[in-house]
């Protein structure tokens, strides 16, 4: 009998017409393309219309990548999407998706791990595909970050987009597929690293203000130090439990946070930055979103072919981290 494994077999993004440069931040907030460029590697931001929600973006990109599968939506089993910004607490993004995109036989619910979310999902997705009990599974990233930051807080409206990215994961043959994968969080580190309250139950152990609940809080230094010690290592680990080195891999596609959070850790890795995809430039941070997006603008750019081994690494508020290395 010939081995399975769960691969992915279609990929979509989509990213909403509007842009934001950084010339148009200048006109917000006391800022300067330079500063944001040096700092972050950040140009430009794709940002949601006022009558789009998370689950428009997320239906757009799931439609591609079945599409990309050459599937039909009444072939998806399980909808997952990952998402800080949901288009309500109930009910779920994933379900508002299923309607959207005509997924008539599925089960769906969203995840959230933050920027690690995408990942967090392909591995939940390998898992039912291994064990048999699904078939098809597409997994969503899909973000409207710029609808829960302060335009008038520099130190962070400057960082974050919208977008969705999705994957779709089905059984393919050994020797390509999802491999080795790590997860990890630590719910120990303090809230106020990275925090959006929204209207959850929170009940007051760290001070919110009324008019900072629905934005983005972050202490940008303390997460900064995280992703640089963070990325390597994940990338490692995902390595380690698929028998890889950083030689057989194509591509190394990080969480599109901050350049010189991937410069760094092409340095501790000992990798040209040419292994590193890098889109965050054109995309900003959109969180759960970053990896699909970056995986569907690689191969577009024809970085990214079927047959290649690569490694995908995400962390982000939690604080969460997670990595796993496929071949496409
Ligand atoms: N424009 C101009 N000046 C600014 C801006 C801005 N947009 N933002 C901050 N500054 C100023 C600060 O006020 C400070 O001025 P001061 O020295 O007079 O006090 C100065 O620039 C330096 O600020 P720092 O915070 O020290 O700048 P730093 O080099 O640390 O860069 C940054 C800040 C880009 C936020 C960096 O810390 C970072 O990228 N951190 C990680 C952020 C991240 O990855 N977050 C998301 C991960 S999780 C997720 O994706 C949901």
């Amino acid at each position: 009998m010939v081995k399975k494994n769960a691969g992915i077999i279609g990929i979509g993004a989509y990213l909403p017409d509007k842009i934001l440069t950084n010339a148009d931040l200048e006109k917000i907030v006391d800022t300067s393309d330079e500063w944001i460029v040096s700092r972050s590697g950040i140009r430009k931001r794709h940002v949601a219309d006022a009558n789009e929600a998370t689950s428009d973006l997320a239906a757009h990109a799931a439609l591609k990548a079945i599409q990309d599968a050459q599937l039909n939506p009444s072939d998806i089993d399980m909808v997952i999407v990952a998402t800080i910004t949901p288009d309500m607490m109930l009910p779920s993004t994933a379900t508002r998706v299923q309607r959207k995109i005509k997924v008539t036989n599925a089960c769906a619910f969203d995840i959230v791990a933050a920027c690690s979310g995408f990942v967090y999902g392909l591995t939940i997705a390998k898992n039912f595909i291994l064990n048999g009990t699904m078939k098809n599974v597409v997994v969503i990233g899909a973000e409207i970050l710029t609808r829960y930051v302060d335009w008038n807080d520099r130190t962070t409206c400057v960082l974050f987009g919208d977008g969705a990215g999705a994957v779709v994961v089905s059984t393919v043959n050994t020797g390509r597929g999802l491999l080795g994968f790590h997860l990890g969080a630590d719910g120990n580190t303090p809230m106020k690293w990275l925090m959006l309250p929204g209207s959850g139950s929170f009940n007051g152990s760290v001070s919110v203000a009324e008019n900072r609940k629905n934005v983005i809080t972050m202490d940008g230094k303390a997460i900064f130090k995280f992703g640089v010690s963070i990325l390597p290592d994940i990338i490692n680990r995902a390595l380690e439990r698929s028998h890889l080195t950083v030689n057989d891999i194509r591509l190394i596609i990080p969480h599109q946070a901050n350049i010189r959070i991937i410069e760094a850790a092409a340095k501790r890795l000992g990798v040209g930055m040419n292994k590193f995809y890098v889109n965050l430039d054109q995309r900003a941070n959109t969180s759960a979103a970053s990896i699909p997006i970056a995986m569907f603008d690689a191969r577009n750019e024809g970085k990214l072919q079927n047959g290649d081994a690569i490694v995908l690494g995400g962390f982000g508020g939690g604080l969460t981290w997670a990595s796993i290395a496929l071949v496409l």
